[in-house]
């Protein structure tokens, strides 16, 4: 039967993009200000704004409507503050990989990336100061976000962010340069420098929404296949894509020897892992039996089909 005659409303996910994307970039803008001693705060908003496909504000948002929260009011404002510290992590996390001792990258978001914009001391500190930033936002003075949640989210991030996540990651991806890794191997490194800032955006929603400890388990899956899956997918997009399209160089993971999941399995095979994965992902959503999980499906589909 049709929504229509059900009264079932349709979920439109472009006018809940665009109502949960105008909401974040507001947010940063306003947060991410230029005031600052010897304008580092230019490095940083450059970095931030005017780009970026915010997917991870957009995943802590859609889970933390998958709650039932007391407070709805309380949950847009911590979840907003989550959306966009997970957002200034990855910015952080993209100025250092561009640097020249890590990716030595001169394009990102179709523009100079900021080590060739502004120096690489000031990207280093802008960098810095965005990781910084994050946790503050966290924790506002007013305590509009609740101690016991602004704690919770904070520890979330930390994880996500250092050695057993993101940065962790890094180190991993930069050991690796020139080697065969194995699929396992390949599949850690992955997880880490990129799935496990995908995942926390993913519980840190649902810590806001209060989602119950049953939901959480699966949405914990959710998280981890979708996370592992974007980065396939980057790894994909590196090579079939063309540079103009990605707003980043094209064919650097073959240039700097790499180890992706097309060098190990080829294109084909990595194109269906990635498919399977985002299967994965779908079916713990619907196994949660959660409400509202429409958003986070429609982001999975998003993962796949994304061309940038
Ligand atoms: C790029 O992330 C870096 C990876 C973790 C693979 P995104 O593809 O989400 O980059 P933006 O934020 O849209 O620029
Ligand atoms: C970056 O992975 C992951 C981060 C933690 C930033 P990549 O090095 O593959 O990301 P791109 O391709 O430069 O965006
Ligand atoms: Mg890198
Ligand atoms: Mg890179
Ligand atoms: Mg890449």
């Amino acid at each position: 039967m049709s929504a229509a005659l059900t009264g079932t409303p349709v979920f439109d996910f472009n006018q809940w993009t665009a109502r949960q994307l105008g909401r974040v970039e507001m947010a940063l803008s306003s947060w991410v200000t230029a005031d600052s001693p010897a304008d580092l705060g230019h490095p940083m908003r450059y970095a931030v704004l005017d780009g970026g496909k915010r997917l991870r504000p957009l995943l802590v948002l859609a889970a933390a409507e998958t709650g039932s929260p007391a407070n709805p009011t309380d949950t847009l404002e911590a979840a907003t503050r989550a959306a966009c510290a997970v957002e200034l992590i990855h910015a952080y996390s993209l100025v250092h990989d561009d640097m020249p001792c890590m990716d030595n990258d001169v394009l990102r978001r179709g523009k100079p990336t900021v080590h060739v914009q502004f120096g690489e001391a000031q990207a280093l500190l802008a960098g810095d100061a965005l990781q910084a930033l994050a946790f503050e936002l966290l924790v506002p003075e007013d305590g509009a976000v609740p101690p016991m949640l602004a704690a919770q989210l904070c520890r979330q991030l930390a994880q996500a962010a250092g050695v057993h996540g993101m940065a962790g990651g890094q180190a991993i991806d930069l050991a690796s340069v020139g080697l065969q890794l194995t699929q396992p191997q390949l599949e850690h490194m992955h997880s880490l420098k990129t799935g496990a800032l995908l995942q926390a955006s993913v519980l840190m929603g649902a810590a806001c929404g209060g989602v119950t400890a049953s939901g959480l388990v699966h949405l914990s899956a959710y998280g981890q296949h979708l996370g592992l899956a974007f980065q396939v997918v980057d790894d994909i997009l590196d090579v079939v894509a063309d540079t103009q399209t990605l707003g980043k160089t094209a064919g650097k993971d073959a240039e700097h020897e790499k180890p992706t999941f097309v060098s190990l399995m080829g294109l084909p095979a990595a194109q269906s892992y990635a498919a399977a994965l985002l299967d994965q992902a779908r079916a713990a959503l619907t196994a949660s039996g959660l409400p509202r999980t429409h958003a986070l499906h429609a982001l999975a589909d998003l993962v796949g089909g994304r061309t940038h």
